[in-house]
């Protein structure tokens, strides 16, 4: 089954994914590609473990459903999202049996190796995901990254290092197979967590399903009676904190572009195109601003398009409100 972000609890549970089998042992697979993998790692147990699969590719994630659906694994769950992502903000602590990273995309640049999933930070937090015994479990034909990945988990302090062989399912995927063909050899690493983190979820919340629940991000005000929203211009906020021990992608600082503005033919308001960036996760996001009958108008967080509720969308609530006040509105109320 696919999900998008919404579709998710923050974080979430095995009970709640996989309700019919919510006790099998929790595998997450990392940049799955075309799906290979899981119909012959399943394979291996008496009942087909949960899966998570994450994926940063849409066309990789229909082709692998379908392969997945094909062959019976109904208690899947894939997505299309970044990893780290996925697996700080959804994955609960202590949960998975494994996270299996076949092939990982090398980023061989020099200056580009903090696009790489396998550093310090991602070991610390896959070791908080992981159960007691547990284990990240590397493919690579690629001798530098692997030799980095291994570098990084040590370097996290709470990996162990063990080089064994593949198992055999990994050297059946898609890469796996076009490196075999071109004579190239495959390396593999299991990483032990030798301690459990404390790594915490962030401030991410679910849209509520009540249509007026004050926990939407919002605020009311009143514009002034010249307010001209021809004036909007592109329009650009920063702000939030960077993780001391994380690089800057892995901050938790956000980046709001306010992109457009829209006046809308059916209610008295307009709503308001919001581009949010926080580390690996980006949201276009609308803000409505719509008129209550009292003279006042509520901005807030639409529910179209599926947005989760970050300090980057509160912000971008903000955004607009600061946009307004700047304009002359007054603000009464803010809930955001
Ligand atoms: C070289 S391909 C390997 C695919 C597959 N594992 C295989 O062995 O055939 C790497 C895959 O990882 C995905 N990927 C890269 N970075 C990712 C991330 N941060 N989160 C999820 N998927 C990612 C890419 O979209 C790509 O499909």
């Amino acid at each position: 089954m696919i999900y998008r972000l919404s579709d998710f609890h923050f974080p979430d549970t095995a009970a709640r994914l996989y309700p019919d089998t919510p006790h099998r042992p929790w595998v997450l697979e990392v940049g799955f590609g075309d799906g290979r993998f899981w119909p012959h790692y399943a394979a291996t147990f008496p009942e087909a473990p949960n899966y998570l699969g994450v994926e940063l590719s849409g066309v990789s994630l229909l082709k692998a459903e379908r392969r997945l659906r094909a062959a019976g694994l109904t208690n899947a769950v894939l997505t299309k999202l970044p990893a780290t992502v996925l697996v700080r903000e959804v994955v609960p602590e202590g949960a998975l049996d494994a996270i299996v990273v076949n092939f990982p995309d090398p980023w061989p640049k020099a200056g580009h190796t903090d696009h790489r999933l396998l550093r310090a930070p991602f070991f610390r937090l896959a070791a908080s995901r992981l159960k007691p015994g547990g284990a990240v479990l590397l493919t690579t034909d690629h001798d530098e990254y692997f030799e980095f990945a291994c570098a990084e988990a040590e370097e996290s302090g709470v990996m162990r290092v063990d080089l064994t062989d593949a198992p055999p399912a990994a050297l059946e995927t898609k890469y796996a197979l076009k490196w075999r063909d071109l004579g190239l050899g495959a390396h593999h690493a299991r990483f032990t967590p030798t301690a459990q983190p404390q790594v915490p979820h962030g401030a991410v919340t679910r849209y509520p399903d009540e249509e007026d629940s004050p926990d939407v991000p919002h605020a009311i005000l009143t514009l002034p009676p010249d307010f001209d929203p021809r004036e909007f211009g592109k329009h650009t906020a920063r702000g939030g904190q960077t993780r001391e021990t994380a690089s800057e992608r892995d901050g938790t600082g956000w980046t709001v572009v306010l992109l457009d503005l829209y006046r809308s033919l059916g209610k008295d308001g307009w709503v308001c195109l919001a581009h949010v960036v926080e580390g690996e996760l980006t949201q276009e996001v609308l803000v409505g601003v719509t008129g209550r009958g009292d003279g006042s108008h509520l901005v807030r967080l639409a529910r179209f398009g599926g947005p989760i509720i970050t300090p980057g969308v509160k912000a971008a609530v903000g955004t607009v409100t600061g946009w307004l006040e700047e304009r002359g509105a007054v603000v009464t109320h803010r809930g955001y």
